[in-house]
């Protein structure tokens, strides 16, 4: 939600802050600005739309734009309508103002303002930070009025300002990722590392309550009790080609690709052909607590929920424990029950969706051993929870999760079976199974492609969806029906075959066309083979996913033989595919699809 980005240094600042908001733009993405100090003066530019579009505002109107330090901002909207105005940055003649989160109490703030003659122009709560800042800058320097600002304000907040009479960066962090980006005599700031890898490999990450002050040599930070702190210095391997699309059309498309590859690097050295786990060192919880647990809470949201619903099949038939996974937004606000040996997963791609991160933190509160799952290296949840394995598929731009989801499976299916082991399950022959699966995605990606493709143009003018599976193919039906739902913005609505009946079934007709997922396990075939009787009896048209064909289907997608527990990991790559290209005959904007935005930082 909102991307931030910032230079200081010895370049010209406004191809740095462009670039940077690309690679942020997935971050939210319905208008954009930067400011940059020229001659002594903040220069501002911004546009309600994409960074392309402010790039050619800038191009046309602002060519003098010369300076060398800067900031700049691309919006998710949430006070105030996504237009011009409210754009960011906010700024007044003495400052300029880029803010990712939300100011809670805003209105408490204005009418501060409002009472020394000051009122608010645009729509947003973050105007209130720059006229905050104007306001303490007649009796202050610049250095005091931020302190004294920062210290008025509540809620999540990546906050950074520029001035005008002082070469120095201020930030401020609470809630809300911001990274410095350290170079030679040049430093950066970014709401993740995304945006920075091709400059530099050496990063800061701030910790909530952190204050920064940024020179083009110098970095200082503060704690929330304004003590100078040293934060690590960390090196990041992320390659700058990897933030990148690669010949691909979209990073959808590419991502896709790249999903037999993300496994593979998220199992590779934590599995080997014998059969070992190397997770201790990872997981790095009491082994006592892991031989002796009796429940599992997994908490997520969208596409990491049905990973933990996936993976709930095979933590319970893997380990014997009884698992729970809950919608985060609903959890927070639940009563739930823990038992005595709890173990509490979170997964999280970003690793800053907020109803994931207030769900550990009501965990931690409640006194549970947490457990995260991430992507992103080094990102709220990841640090918050007790450990964390990191998935390991690199950056994933497109808002559309795709090779999150599988390498998520792989991390738990190689949880679950590292638990089954310490509880005495021999897991031997699963492990390795799991080594042979990247293989096999490969090959179903390369096979399916182009026929998923075909079959796409002739189902993507229908309005509705129904899609259907059992077992593990149930969660693989819901993240099918999620992916078209949020990019060809077709409803579609993900149901365990059985139910069916139950009531969907009124829905059917020649309009609306089921997905039906079933690979060749008994006793799942032949009950889905009678359900897809009933459908093609009220004239519904099928697309069947499996490695075994029905004449009934309209439509087949032949799959490769998979042992059952890792049908997931396959059978989602074609639902994934027939999104994609029913979005693209739709013409939608595939990466950043209406309404969204990569990461959800609000509630
Ligand atoms: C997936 O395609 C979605 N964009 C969305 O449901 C996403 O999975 C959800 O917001 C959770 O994000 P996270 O994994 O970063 O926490």
């Amino acid at each position: 939600m909102c991307g931030i980005v910032g230079y200081i240094g010895d370049k010209k600042a406004i191809n740095i802050l462009l670039n940077g908001l690309s690679a942020l733009e997935y971050r939210g993405y319905d208008s954009a600005g930067i400011s940059i100090i020229c001659n002594n003066a903040i220069e501002t530019v911004k546009t309600k739309g994409k960074i392309i579009d402010l790039a050619s505002l800038i191009i046309d109107k602002h060519t003098d734009l010369n300076g060398k330090t800067g900031i700049g901002h691309t919006r998710w909207a949430t006070h105030g309508a996504p237009n011009t105005i409210n754009a960011h940055p906010h700024f007044t003649k003495r400052v300029s103002v880029v803010h990712n989160g939300i100011i809670e109490n805003y209105r408490e703030l204005e009418e501060l303002l409002n009472k020394k003659g000051i009122t608010r122009k645009t729509g947003t709560d973050t105007e209130i930070i720059a006229l905050l800042l104007d306001y303490y800058l007649k009796n202050s320097t610049p250095k005091e009025a931020f302190i004294t600002t920062i210290k008025l304000l509540r809620g999540s907040f990546a906050i950074a300002a520029l001035f005008k009479d002082t070469n120095t960066l201020m930030l401020a962090k609470n809630e809300s990722p911001l990274v410095i980006g350290v170079g030679e005599n040049e430093n950066f700031i970014a709401s993740d590392i995304s945006a920075l890898i091709q400059y530099t490999q050496q990063f800061i990450f701030l910790e909530d309550g952190d204050l920064a002050f940024i020179e083009k040599g110098k970095v200082e930070i503060e704690d929330s009790s304004l003590n100078p702190v040293k934060r690590e210095i960390k090196t990041i391997h992320w390659s700058a080609e990897s933030a990148k699309k690669g010949g691909y059309k979209h990073f959808m498309l590419k991502e896709i690709a790249e999903e037999a590859q993300a496994v593979r690097n998220t199992i590779q050295s934590r599995i080997d052909e014998k059969g070992n786990i190397f997770l201790q060192e990872e997981i790095n919880l009491d082994e006592d607590l892991l031989k002796t647990l009796d429940s599992v809470t997994v908490v997520a949201c969208g596409t990491s929920y049905y990973a933990g619903l996936c993976a709930k099949q095979i933590l319970e038939k893997f380990t014997g424990v009884a698992v729970k996974v809950e919608i985060a937004s609903e959890f927070r606000y639940s009563y739930p029950v823990f038992s005595k040996n709890n173990l509490f997963i979170a997964i999280s791609q970003s690793g800053e969706t907020a109803d994931t991160k207030e769900s550990l933190r009501f965990a931690q509160n409640s006194g549970l051993t947490t457990l995260s799952i991430v992507n992103v290296k080094e990102s709220a949840i990841a640090r918050m929870a007790d450990s964390c394995i990191y998935t390991l598929a690199g950056p994933e731009i497109s808002v559309a999760s795709t090779k999150a989801f599988v390498s998520q499976l792989a991390v738990l299916y190689m949880l679950a079976f590292y638990i089954g082991k310490l509880k005495g399950k021999d897991v031997t022959k699963e492990t390795k199974t799991l080594l042979s699966v990247p293989n096999i995605m490969q090959t179903v990606f390369e096979k399916t492609d182009e026929l998923v493709k075909h079959i796409a143009k002739s189902y993507h003018s229908y309005k509705n969806f129904l899609y259907l599976g059992r077992g593990l193919m149930y969660p693989i039906a819901l993240e099918g029906a999620l992916k078209l739902k949020e990019i060809s913005y077709i409803h579609a609505e993900g149901y365990p075959a059985g139910e069916m009946k139950h009531g969907p079934i009124a829905l059917i007709e020649e309009n609306t066309p089921s997905v039906v997922i079933s690979p060749d396990f008994e006793p799942f075939y032949s009950k889905t083979m009678s359900n897809m009787e009933e459908i093609k009896a009220r004239n519904g048209r099928i697309v069947m996913l499996s490695d075994k064909k029905s004449d009934i289907a309209d439509s087949f997608i032949e799959l490769e033989k998979i042992d059952y527990n890792f049908t997931p990991f396959v059978y989602v790559i074609p639902l994934q595919l027939f999104a994609y290209y029913i979005a693209l005959y739709l013409g939608h904007d595939i990466d950043q699809p209406r309404n969204l935005a990569k990461s959800v930082t609000v509630e």
